[in-house]
């Protein structure tokens, strides 16, 4: 009911007899920095601070013809150890009464991941036939300007927040930050678009070589190739902010993504493909699954490491600045709007 539910939210609709992967699992976190290697290839710093995870090829350049993932990365935060593709997200920063800002961590997923050092959970779905991407490929999605629900809806699909009761809590998404207090944290829930024109690897915008779906799962003419549905479920750790004593004096929620949207409608998300040569075609090919209560991948193809094994590769970061205790501005000076 939960696989259905999820399923569902994540707009696959699996019909029986058709062939559906739905690939789950953790990769810890690899670094917390302020480095943008799509968006701001090359600055160091860049505008604002972002938790990625994956392998440990991550820099400011990743040059899409210089830079191969597989061959560059010697480990990775992800269970499969042949994914050395890069995940990264905004970060969360609680803002209290006195105005000053202090970092929100990651935390392991509790469907499974509890053991895994923050990070997020990655999936990647299908419904029917998909080809994985190309050695180079990336793309991001959401809108770092937005700060309306009408912007969010009107371009992108499926970018939300759980305010969790619990960390089983599912449904009551939101598209803004959650105005009360969520007792197990808040889940933050990125899924890309799964149609691709099929020939570039990435678009000035980073965003308009793939598409959606229409309401029948058919991919657009100008996008005709069905790609898997990468999904992102990040658990923030929210809970030692929960206190309303420090929340706003008129009663609005404290918590702002590190590029300074108080609305939570910036909400976006970065991938650059790096599996190793055909480990993801086989993993969609093959139908393969995931246990959701337990760290058990289903897939024979793939090589998988334990969730310990994962949290031992790090990056140290290449930034220089501080990004913990209390903080008079975010990284990057970022104005709250
Ligand atoms: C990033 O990695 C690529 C490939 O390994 C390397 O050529 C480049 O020098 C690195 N850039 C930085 C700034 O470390
Ligand atoms: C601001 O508020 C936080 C949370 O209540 C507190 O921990 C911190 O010490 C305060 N900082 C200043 C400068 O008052």
């Amino acid at each position: 009911m939960l696989w259905r539910s999820l399923l569902l939210a994540a707009g696959a609709a699996i019909a029986p007899g058709v062939d559906a992967a739905t690939l789950r699992f953790s990769c810890s976190q690899l670094v917390v920095e302020r480095l943008d290697p799509i968006v701001n290839p090359g600055a160091n710093p860049s505008p604002h601070l972002h938790q990625i995870v994956g392998g440990n090829a991550f820099n400011q350049t990743m040059d899409p013809s210089v830079h191969d993932l597989p061959s560059t990365a010697t480990c990775t935060t992800c269970t499969p150890s042949e994914d050395l593709s890069n995940y990264w997200t905004a970060t969360l920063f609680f803002r209290a009464r006195n105005g000053t800002f202090h970092r929100v961590n990651t935390f392991g997923n509790e469907l499974g991941y509890t053991q895994a050092n923050g990070g997020q959970t990655v999936y990647y779905l299908s419904n029917g036939k998909v080809t994985a991407f190309k050695p180079g490929f990336r793309m991001t999605v959401g809108d770092p300007t937005f700060r309306s629900a009408q912007e969010l809806s009107a371009k992108y699909k499926f970018l939300d927040f759980t305010c969790l009761q619990t960390p089983m809590t599912r449904g009551g998404q939101t598209l803004d930050f959650p105005k009360q207090p969520c007792p197990a944290g808040i889940m933050v829930s990125i899924r890309f678009p799964t149609c691709w024109d099929g020939r570039n690897l990435d678009s000035p915008d980073h965003q308009s070589h793939v598409a959606y779906p229409n309401n029948q799962n058919q991919c657009p003419s100008s996008h005709p190739v069905a790609i898997p549905q990468v999904f992102y479920e990040t658990y923030w750790d929210t809970r030692p902010f929960n206190n309303l004593a420090e929340w706003p004096v008129d009663g609005s929620q404290p918590f702002v993504w590190s590029f300074g949207d108080k609305t939570g409608y910036g909400i976006h998300g970065d991938y650059v493909f790096g599996w190793k040569g055909d480990a993801l075609q086989r993993a969609m090919d093959q139908n393969c699954n995931s246990d959701l209560f337990v760290n058990q991948i289903n897939c024979p193809t793939l090589e998988v490491q334990s969730l310990q094994q994962a949290n031992q590769c790090v990056k140290k970061t290449s930034v220089s600045e501080n990004i913990d205790g209390w903080m008079t501005a975010l990284p990057g000076a970022n104005p709250i709007t």
